[in-house]
């Protein structure tokens, strides 16, 4: 299923208060998700990173500190409002930020050495076009390193998340949902980076198992921020109901001191070569 480009941006738009409201949160799991990923891309100091699909702002953030002063980078994303958020939330880094579809990059010809995106190429209506413009917009040499979700029966949040908002609702999860997954099958992103020009491809798998407490509603940050489209129209006794069915179905995982979540994902990772 490929979404529409505009449906894919203004879904994004829509989502941008929930991710400001709630990055903080996450943002403590980040180098969890960047370092790999960063290692993967060889980012060092003085480098010229574009980061792609940068939602609020990771891992630009962390790009910025490693690249260091002598370096650039520049967070894009399809979204204003997510821009918005980033730029609200920098503390003084020398990040420079550009709304682009990454399908169609507004850079010249070969001018970065490092391009990385964490969870954003599944939701490109072209996954190859925006490949290929990454392959043009690469230095001789440059590296990609993108991140995406693993399947979705891999990752206990998720799959726990949607039950319980489908089980309210009555209604499945929308399109925008499962473009999550797009890439979660291995070697599925590795193959499609090999078939734009890419060469050395690698791809690495990722499980993580945290113990979430079990006396906080954790659950409520990654809720809102995949579900919020659909749990901000219902009544307040629906709420609750969600809640109550996420708190049920998290017995099933529950040890004596927190419930353990399994998440998996995959870095792919390539060099330009001319
Ligand atoms: C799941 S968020 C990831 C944000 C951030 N990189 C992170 O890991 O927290 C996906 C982001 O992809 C962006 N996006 C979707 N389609 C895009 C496109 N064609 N070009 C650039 N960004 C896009 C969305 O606006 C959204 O901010």
């Amino acid at each position: 299923m490929t979404l529409d480009l505009e449906s894919v941006r203004q879904h994004w738009d829509a989502k941008a208060t929930a991710w400001a409201n709630h990055s903080d949160t996450l943002s403590t799991m980040a180098d969890r998700y960047n370092l790999p990923l960063l290692e993967a891309a060889g980012l060092k100091s003085g480098d010229h990173v574009l980061d792609l699909a940068s939602g609020v702002g990771e891992p630009a953030f962390t790009e910025a500190r490693l690249a260091g002063p002598d370096g650039v980078v520049i967070a894009t994303d399809l979204a204003e409002g997510m821009l918005t958020a980033l730029k609200a939330r920098d503390k003084g880094t020398l990040l420079h930020l550009t709304t682009a579809d990454m399908q169609r990059l507004p850079f010249r010809d070969s001018c970065f050495n490092r391009v990385i995106c964490r969870f954003g190429i599944m939701f490109v209506p072209d996954p190859m076009t925006a490949l290929t413009d990454v392959r043009r917009v690469l230095v001789p040499d440059g590296r990609a390193a993108f991140m995406v979700w693993g399947r979705r029966d891999d990752q206990t949040l998720f799959s726990l998340l949607s039950s319980a908002v489908e089980s309210v609702t009555g209604e499945p999860p929308d399109d925008h949902h499962f473009q999550i997954f797009r890439f979660g099958e291995p070697g599925s992103l590795a193959a499609l980076f090999k078939s734009a020009g890419f060469v050395d491809v690698t791809e690495t798998s990722h499980s993580f198992t945290p113990l979430a407490p079990l006396d906080v509603p954790f659950w409520r940050a990654p809720l809102e921020m995949t579900f919020g489209h659909v749990v901000d129209q219902l009544s307040a006794q629906d709420r609750q109901k969600v809640d109550d069915d996420i708190l049920n179905r998290l017995q099933a995982v529950r040890e004596a001191k927190g419930y353990r979540l399994h998440a998996n994902l995959h870095i792919v990772a390539g060099r330009h070569s001319m």
